[in-house]
């Protein structure tokens, strides 16, 4: 076949020459059960604790007793409740772990949410916009809210609509026409043994167990009973009574054939192991997981590559971590390849689609594939009949389904909110992609391969003390700073996300010329400031500028292949040249996690964060 001439023709030409699942995946704290098993109370307990690091400030659960429901929700945390507690007999739970959006956090407002005689049972993902003149409308026809929360009316429409037909799938079905928003909803009816899911923009996924059907919002909740899984696509509906199942289009009934799909992680992966918290264990597994992400088909990349310099306008978006890999990316391309791409944080995107024609492309960088803002990314894009390509590590996530084409980054289950590991698995992907588009492959992934080998070596426990002893020094510092110049900037703005959401210090990262520009003013005696430095033609600037730092008396903290007199403290990293943005920001990592350690803080599960964030 002809090398592809433009996006399309790559896009098209991928898509022959590698696998692509025609169904790909999900995503915040529902969990549900039907089947033939007795203790689907226990099951769903366990289940939102396998939930827990979405964050959340609130949980429940709602069991089918014979033709009652039994509802317990309480404000805190699930892994502190004994599923033990919720060992009485019953086939049929559902569950859900609350982030408070309407409505503060309290037991009342934590779901599932009844209807007005409490045989309608429902927990919900998202927003349903209009809620106000729908609790309006039901409150005029005699309906009493007991909570200050969207989900509520849910219920009560349901009731509503089971005036009008004896199915509670239609009664589902219908009121959710009349619900405007992104949402996935779980709910029962007391008079049937049956399970209904509905799902437009909040993930669900279904899990297909030996003796019965799990649903929830990701597959850690129920990854330890089955590994196949069905996905719920948006605008669609399951129902299920633990022996068979049917999905169906939302909107109009029609039926939907569904694929099964055997995922590959490992419950161990999904897993703490010996480690305190997940947030060690991804960073420590960055030795194996940059590995996976390079080991990618060359043909791919080489394709890929060739269709970044064909596009008009090459276009990079994602949010917070990911954002930074697409911000190292181009520095990447311009060093590297000598190509220009433009990239945004996915929520500015909007602004910018103007410069976007047919044959651009759009590469989204998502760990979870499920971020809003990175979705609304892509519908523009397609709306102007331009290309995306994803890279992502959640396959069959909503990003990876509606994506032209996706390259997995392979980095295994990512649980602390914290992303680690799949921010230098986007970053080797990226680079080797910018190494092939100067027809130089095989140096990229040689590079980064030597680079896994340093990180092996770096990342033993000698090493990970020190940090530690870092840590303990600055812990009680209030401010703390972050310099980088080229590559090395972007990692300086991760190194400040790390370290606010974890330890909750006022963390910021500046490109070390722009220190005399303005935020020298911050510096005080003792400030703590990291320098992230490489060795290359920019490393005598960011010296100079740290010595700037070191000379207004701030404490400073050299993370850097050799030592200068600029470091008060110098962290050694590995020369890994091209790739020495992948390799500083590790140490930044497990100096993040001290930190939050230190100060008393959970670091898998920061205050006010979710690991998806499918709300725009
Ligand atoms: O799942 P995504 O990579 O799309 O998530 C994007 C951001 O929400 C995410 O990177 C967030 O900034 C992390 N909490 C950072 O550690």
């Amino acid at each position: 076949m002809k090398a592809p001439a433009n996006v399309k023709q790559s896009i098209d030409f991928l898509r022959q020459i590698c696998k692509i699942s025609a169904l790909k995946s999900q995503m915040c704290g529902i969990f549900g059960y039907v089947g033939s098993r007795s203790d689907a109370g226990q099951l769903v307990v366990n289940g939102l604790k396998n939930l827990e690091y979405r964050g959340y400030d609130s949980w429940g659960v709602a069991q089918k007793h014979g033709s009652t429901v039994a509802v317990t929700k309480d404000t805190g945390k699930i892994s502190s409740v004994n599923a033990e507690d919720f060992s009485e007999e019953c086939g049929l739970a559902i569950a859900h772990t609350r982030w408070a959006t309407h409505g503060g956090v309290t037991q009342q407002n934590a779901h599932p949410h009844l209807n007005s005689n409490s045989t309608i049972a429902v927990v919900h993902n998202g927003i349903i916009e209009n809620y106000q003149e729908l609790r309006n409308e039901l409150m005029a026809k005699g309906h009493v809210f007991l909570s200050e929360t969207d989900t509520e009316i849910i219920p009560h429409m349901i009731e509503e609509e089971l005036r009008q037909t004896d199915d509670f799938a239609s009664a589902v079905r219908n009121a959710c026409h009349r619900f405007t928003g992104r949402y996935g909803i779980l709910a029962f009816h007391t008079e049937s043994n049956t399970l209904v899911a509905t799902r437009t923009g909040s993930p669900l996924i279904v899990g297909v167990g030996d003796h019965g059907y799990f649903i929830a919002s990701d597959i850690p909740a129920f990854m330890e009973h089955t590994k196949v899984v069905q996905y719920l696509d948006d605008g669609e509906m399951v129902v299920t009574d633990g022996q068979s199942i049917l999905f169906t289009d939302l909107e109009t009934g029609e039926e939907h054939p569904k694929r099964e799909i055997e995922i590959t992680w490992s419950v161990e992966e999904a897993q703490k192991g010996e480690y305190a918290h997940f947030m060690l264990k991804e960073i420590m597994e960055q030795k194996d997981s940059i590995a996976r992400a390079v080991n990618q088909d060359e043909q791919q990349i080489q394709v890929i590559a060739d269709a970044i310099r064909n596009a008009q306008g090459t276009f990079l978006v994602g949010c917070g971590t990911a954002h930074k890999a697409c911000m190292a990316a181009e520095y990447f391309f311009s060093v590297v390849s000598g190509h220009h791409v433009n990239v945004t944080s996915a929520g500015e995107f909007k602004v910018h689609h103007h410069f976007l024609k047919p044959d651009s492309l759009l590469i989204v960088v998502s760990q979870s594939g499920e971020t809003a803002d990175v979705l609304e990314a892509m519908s523009i894009a397609k709306a102007k009949g331009a290309k995306v390509l994803a890279i992502v590590n959640v396959e069959g996530s909503t990003i990876d389904r509606e994506a032209d084409y996706t390259l997995l980054i392979n980095a295994g289950p990512e649980r602390a909110v914290a992303s680690t590991k799949a921010l230098t698995g986007q970053m080797a992907v990226l680079m080797m992609i910018a190494y092939a588009m100067v027809e130089k492959l095989h140096e990229g992934k040689t590079l980064l391969l030597n680079t896994v080998s340093m990180i092996n070596d770096m990342l033993n426990p000698r090493y990970i003390a020190l940090l530690e002893e870092v840590a303990e020094e600055i812990q009680h510092h209030e401010d703390l700073y972050i310099i980088g110049k080229s590559w090395n900037y972007p990692m300086a703005l991760e190194s400040a996300i790390k370290i606010q959401e974890v330890s909750y210090i006022h963390a910021e990262g500046f490109a070390s010329s722009e220190l005399k520009h303005g935020p020298i003013a911050l510096i005080e005696e003792e400030t703590p400031c990291i320098a992230l430095v490489g060795n290359d033609e920019v490393t005598p600037d960011i010296i100079s500028n740290t010595i700037e730092l070191k000379a207004r008396g701030a404490r400073t903290i050299g993370i850097a292949p050799k030592n200068n007199e600029a470091f008060d403290t110098w962290i050694k990293v590995p020369d890994a040249g091209a790739a020495q943005a992948i390799v500083n920001i590790i140490p930044i990592q497990v100096l993040a996690y001290f930190l939050a350690v230190k100060r008393g803080k959970d670091p898998d599960m920061p205050r006010n964060l979710a690991k998806s964030v499918t709300v725009k």
